[in-house]
């Protein structure tokens, strides 16, 4: 979501907090700002709305540089007041408390209505502000900076990851962490805050992961951590395998094309080491794994966007194979139901970010609500809050995704499904040895798989162009198409601004069929399977209305085409599989040309961030 970064150096901080700010802008990006405290130990702050470039070039037209040792900085992504100069951080209090803030204040209207009776006045229209207000009038009690933010943070409910600074204290800052990520990184030349590694890359590969509820003071050559009650704690210096190098384009134009590209070395990393030549490694889940497997009756699966959607696709699978019964639920949704869940029960989260609020709480309330339940995260961070909270985490290594649309992300949560539901069914004896091979083999074909999918780019490029002054486009699927339709439309709207729905096609009679004229182009996916038929059936309803169609097929599945109808074979013989993995690529593809066709950000479409850590 937004985005945090700061540091205490022996050198000017701002270019680091500009870099460290570029590297965030995938996270949120509607205003960004930073701050920091000048030699005479005063406030230098500038505030922009849209990209870091537009703070840039602010800086760059001021007569007076802004320099200073420490300082703090923020990517922001408006929840509470609109984007614009004033709402951006960091904000101030009586030019003594500075703040920069992820997550919301929930109180906060109680809180500023306190404030403004003890004389604050609000410049912004944040939830934010209370924060360094509420420190600042901590200080005021004569407190030090840190006992301030302990006794500060006591009062707010909701979720926040924040770097303070002050002008009385300029030799710190202090972070503050609960429910959302933040971090410390440890350099010989001073030491930083970040909400992610991304953001100090640059400057080194050693980590402090912040756990709930942790106050840090952190120095020039010191970093000290108090926990949720105030006591000294040790959190471990952790190294990075991360390398600044990975989140740059290299060759490519946008990130979405290199991670859509970097699927089968991503896929291949997914599986190294957590496979043999015809068989499943369990223990990859972790070493209670097999254990727990054994012991389960049925899987929740909660998650939200395209894990979501990755979530579905699972449930064919481990329902028709390992013959388990699946339900998987929208996060969001799920943490306000008061739903069931019968002891023996595997609750398995997915999420790229690790970090999706919505998805963390889905998990903490299913864990009240039954807690002998056992729990799964399958992330693609390593150290994040839902893997902490997980008795078991199977990492997808898809390495950092930066464009917000997820590709690389999905595409290895399917892989890690596939492996899940092999080691359930295998340890329940629902899938027999022969299976389990055949099972491994068709994951092992899958890079090859990819890479000819990926052959199509130049005409689907082409083909791209007839989108490019619609307004609405349909996708149908069947079976596990039709979880695959439903990431082809989510890929869709979210980067080119068109309006996309999925239908199961069996379902278009019941009503859809109403949307479809000559201005509505239809995208349906024609596995080779016991189903095809039926989707042939219903692709003759839907170009006898007038659609314009195209539909990507396996070789085998010769669907016929025609002038109203495009039919573009993608490789043969997919297994059940293989099918939804590699038909997600035309998809992919598609969606990506369309919106550079419509001259759309594709990386960083308006209004969304790549990891949502607010409700
Ligand atoms: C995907 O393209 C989206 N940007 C979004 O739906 C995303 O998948 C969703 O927010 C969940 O994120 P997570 O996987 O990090 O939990």
């Amino acid at each position: 979501m937004c985005g945090i970064v700061g540091g205490v150096t022996d050198q000017n901080i701002t270019p680091l907090l500009l870099e460290g700010l570029n590297r965030l802008e995938y996270r949120g990006y509607d205003s960004s700002g930073l701050i920091v405290l000048s030699k005479q130990n005063s406030f230098e702050r500038a505030r922009s709305v849209g990209k870091v470039s537009n703070l840039e070039m602010n800086l760059k037209s001021r007569s007076k540089e802004i320099n200073g040792k420490i300082g703090i900085a923020h990517t922001r992504w408006a929840t509470h007041g609109e984007p614009s100069s004033l709402n951006a951080h960091p904000h101030i209090s009586k030019n003594t408390v500075s703040v920069v803030h992820n997550g919301i204040i929930e109180n906060y209207l109680e809180l500023k209505n306190i404030q403004i009776k003890q004389g604050y006045e609000f410049k912004s229209e944040t939830d934010t502000e209370v924060i360094a207000h509420s420190i600042d009038s901590e200080m005021q009690l004569g407190s030090s900076l840190v006992e301030s933010v302990q006794k500060a943070v006591k009062s707010f409910e909701g979720s926040y990851g924040i770097g303070v600074i002050s002008s009385k204290y300029p030799d710190q800052i202090i972070a503050a962490r609960k429910g959302s990520p933040l971090l410390i990184g440890i350099s010989e030349n001073g030491n930083y805050i970040a909400s992610d590694q991304m953001a100090l890359l640059s400057k080194t590969n050693k980590f402090i992961f912040l756990e709930e509820g942790d106050i840090a003071e952190v120095k020039l050559d010191k970093v000290t951590i108090y926990d949720l009650d105030g006591k000294l704690v040790n959190r471990p210096v952790q190294k990075s395998k991360l390398k600044a190098g990975q989140v740059d384009k290299g060759n490519f134009n946008h990130f979405m094309q290199k991670e859509i590209f970097e699927q089968p070395q991503a896929i291949r990393d997914t599986l190294e080491s957590r496979i043999t030549n015809d068989s499943v490694i369990s223990s990859s889940f972790g070493h209670k794994a097999d254990e727990i497997f054994r012991s389960i009756d049925q899987i929740q699966i909660a998650a939200c966007g395209t894990s979501y959607n990755a979530g579905l696709v699972a449930k064919y699978w481990i329902e028709d194979i390992a013959k388990i019964p699946c339900h998987v639920e929208i996060a969001s949704e799920y943490r306000y139901r008061r739903p069931i869940l019968l002891d023996n029960t595997l609750f398995v989260t997915l999420s790229q970010s690790g970090e999706t609020a919505d998805t963390l709480e889905a998990l903490k309330a299913a864990k009240k609500i039954n807690n002998t339940l056992k729990s799964l995260c399958i992330s693609n961070s390593a150290e994040s809050s839902l893997t902490r909270l997980s008795d078991l985490t199977f990492l997808t290594h898809a390495g950092p995704e930066i464009g917000v649309a997820s590709t690389k992300a999905f595409t290895t949560q399917l892989v890690s499904l596939a492996l899940l539901m092999c080691s359930i069914g295998k340890l329940k004896g629902y899938i027999s040895r022969r299976q389990e091979s055949e099972i491994v083999n068709g994951l092992k074909k899958l890079p090859g798989l990819i890479n000819e999918a990926l052959l199509q780019e130049t005409q689907i490029k082409q083909l791209a162009k007839s989108f490019t002054n619609k307004n609405s486009a349909l996708f149908l699927g069947r079976g596990t198409m039709y979880a695959i339709a439903m990431e082809g439309a989510l890929k869709l709207k979210e980067i080119s601004y068109i309006h996309a729905e999925a239908y199961p096609a069996g379902e278009l009679k019941h009503g859809p069929i109403a949307l479809i004229d000559k201005n509505m182009p239809v995208i349906a996916i024609a596995p080779n399977d016991e189903l095809l038929e039926k989707l042939k059936s219903n692709l003759q309803e839907v170009k006898s209305r007038g659609s314009k169609m195209l539909v990507f097929e396996d070789e085998n599945s010769k669907v016929q085409s025609m002038d109203s109808m495009k039919v573009i074979p993608i490789t043969s013989n997919l297994g059940r599989i293989s099918a939804p993995i590699i038909f997600t690529i035309p998809l992919q593809l598609l969606s990506y040309h369309v919106a550079l066709s419509r001259e759309a950000d594709v990386d960083k479409p308006r209004n969304l961030a790549k990891s949502v850590t607010v409700e």
